[in-house]
């Protein structure tokens, strides 16, 4: 079969995608797989004459809103991962918040906000509080607000960029993530960023110049809190109707309560990447992941 690895994008993951999807396209070459890559720059995609599969590593913007994947279905193109409809969902955090609430999953209290230059909203949710554009990922203008002093900057600075923003109540614990492949929750990643916050430049390292973030996998949680852990992520992939894979970041307060963050139907996968580390302790190495990815989409 011959397989186009989609990277780049035209979003502000570029970068991280474009190593993400290089990591791919060497695990299927190495397997002596047909993969050709395309360095999509725009929301126009080109694929190679006879293209089998669509290998989507596409972070974000295009790759992960729902956008490739109705080109795709225009095309008549099978690609990996999540379809048209689950993509729309996930990568919106105030759609998946309403997902979550209606189908039980634990997250933490939040409110969609409608912002306008010049004016500042009441909320309803008091500091400590994040604010998170709604269509971003890799923290792209995420903003932790500490103290209720601080939050008028915070919101006007958000509105100088997006019209609506996801406010959350600030979870003070554990920074975890699960991997999801068919449908199924693998180990339990635990974050543990160098300065307390998990950022871009905590998360990316190689991009940042700064120091990178520790991970260990399996998770050292009691069985109890495992599972739950666990059970919340796979609930939240299905509350979104995701196939195929996801991995879904969960934060863990001081009493062992999960709160579903959200579900990355186009995770990373770099060299520090979570979803292969969860499937690595699940016994699948990176390139059998590739594969299997590839497999499951095209079932
Ligand atoms: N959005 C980044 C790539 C992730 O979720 O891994
Ligand atoms: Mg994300």
């Amino acid at each position: 079969k011959k397989i186009a690895v989609l990277m780049g994008g035209p979003g502000a993951e570029r970068e991280v995608s474009l190593v993400s999807g290089k990591a791919v396209l060497e695990a299927l070459l190495d397997l002596g797989l047909d993969a050709t890559p395309v360095d999509v720059t725009t929301t126009e995609i080109h694929l190679p004459e006879g293209t089998d599969l669509a290998y989507n590593v596409i972070h974000g913007t295009f790759g992960e809103d729902g956008q490739l994947q109705d080109a795709m279905e225009r095309l008549g193109v099978p690609y990996t991962g999540a379809g048209p409809a689950s993509s729309k969902l996930a990568i919106d955090k105030t759609l998946a918040k309403e997902k979550f609430v209606a189908a039980g999953v634990p997250t933490a209290r939040s409110e969609t906000v409608a912002l306008a230059p010049g004016t500042i909203p009441t909320l309803t949710i008091s500091a400590p509080l994040v604010i998170k554009p709604p269509l971003e990922g890799s923290s792209v203008g995420i903003q932790i607000v500490k103290s209720q002093a601080d939050l008028p900057a915070a919101l006007a600075k958000a509105a100088e960029k997006y019209g609506t923003v996801l406010v959350e109540e600030f979870i003070e614990g554990k920074e975890l993530t699960v991997g999801i492949l068919d449908g199924k929750a693998m180990p339990i990643v635990q974050i543990t960023p160098p300065e307390g916050v998990y950022d871009m430049d905590s998360k990316y390292p190689w991009l940042s110049g700064k120091k990178g973030s520790e991970y260990q996998c399996p998770a050292d949680l009691d069985l109890e809190t495992t599972m739950a852990v666990q059970a919340a992520a796979a609930a939240a992939h299905r509350a979104l109707g995701i196939e195929v894979y996801s991995r879904v970041d969960v934060l863990l307060d001081s009493e062992n309560r999960p709160f579903v963050l959200e579900a990355n139907t186009i995770p990373g996968m770099t060299a520090t990447s979570l979803l292969p580390k969860s499937a690595a302790a699940a016994g699948i190495p990176f390139p059998e992941l590739c594969v299997t990815i590839a497999e499951l989409s095209l079932k």
